[in-house]
């Protein structure tokens, strides 16, 4: 994600500086940007001039303090609070009292990582879509403390990199976009978990009777099954809605490793494309395990 938003926001004019821990990371970032910005010029979307001065514009380092003198710093590390709110610790340390921090969590509340921030009134929520430079929203969320000046300065941000924006006002566990998904898929897989339908035919009749682009379970294949249970989770958590416990087919699926195209195998099977590598389940599955909760249709 922290590529594709970089990718954005230096084709829309302006210089960034891309952090990551970890070098190759880094490396394999600006080797994205690189092949994405290709497909760009390829598909007459834009210039070969255009793309290579987009590339010059952005930098890398591994040493946070690179952000120091950034007008708008937007994170986008792991979907984990401790670790966002190390990062804002940390960022409240370098970066001038007027810096608005953005975060590009999905599902955690802004508030709460807001709270390790010195000035929680600049501290916004700047929900990108996947991939990036493709996925035209922006959903801009208010934290409990964020002030109009942060939401403007972060609207304008996510205009210049060419994304419409939409303003979720109260700082609810998975906003608007990832509630609703979360909602989709649980059901979704719930059905098919039943034996009510085969996940080619959910998908079919999402596409072809509601006019969705991809099925909610070929969505949740490419978002990756961790990332979407670990999302529900956190709004479960938060909410205690039954309807946001994740399905026994949906945990399954990660104890055992297939969560998605990443790692070859979801609702559906990618073994063509699988690279070979395969994501610990229990690397990705850290989350506190709610109680059980009672059936949707038993409440
Ligand atoms: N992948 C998606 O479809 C998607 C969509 C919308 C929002 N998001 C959110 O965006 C964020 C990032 O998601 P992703 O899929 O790009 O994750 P990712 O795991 O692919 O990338 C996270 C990166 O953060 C780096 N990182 C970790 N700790 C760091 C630190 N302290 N300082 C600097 N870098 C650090 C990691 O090295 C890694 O390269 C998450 O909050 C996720 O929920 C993801």
């Amino acid at each position: 994600m922290g590529s594709g938003i970089a990718q954005v926001t230096s084709l829309g004019g302006s210089d960034v500086t891309l952090i990551d821990t970890d070098e190759g990371a880094l490396d394999r970032a600006l080797a994205a940007i690189r092949s994405s910005l290709d497909r760009f010029v390829a598909k007459e979307k834009t210039t070969p001039e255009a793309a290579d001065a987009a590339l010059a514009r952005i930098a890398v380092s591994t040493d946070l303090k690179a952000a120091a003198g950034a007008d708008i710093a937007v994170e986008a590390v792991f979907e984990r609070l401790p670790v966002k709110q190390e990062v804002f610790r940390q960022l409240s340390a370098i970066v001038a009292p007027e810096t608005v921090l953005a975060t590009n969590t999905s599902a955690i509340p802004i508030t709460e990582i807001a709270a390790a921030a010195t000035h929680p009134e600049r501290v916004v929520g700047t929900h990108f879509f996947s991939p990036v430079p493709m996925m035209k929203l922006c959903e801009l969320v208010r934290g409990l403390h964020t002030s109009d000046e942060a939401l403007a300065t972060a609207r304008s941000f996510a205009e210049a990199a060419g994304k419409t924006c939409v303003v979720v006002n109260r700082d609810v566990a998975g906003f608007a976009t990832t509630r609703l998904i979360c909602a989709l898929v649980n059901e979704a897989a719930r059905l098919v978990e039943d034996g009510v339908i085969s996940a080619e035919d959910l998908d079919t009749a999402c596409r072809l009777g509601f006019g969705h682009p991809m099925g909610p379970l070929a969505t949740a294949d490419l978002t990756g099954i961790d990332v979407i249970t670990h999302a529900t989770e956190n709004i479960y958590e938060d909410t205690a809605d039954p309807q946001f416990f994740p399905p026994a087919l949906l945990r399954r699926m990660v104890a055992s490793g297939a969560i998605g195209r990443k790692s070859g195998k979801g609702f559906y099977d990618y073994a063509e494309l699988s690279t070979g590598l395969w994501i610990s389940a229990g690397s990705m599955w850290r989350g506190r395990v709610p109680a059980p909760a009672r059936r949707r249709w038993s409440r």
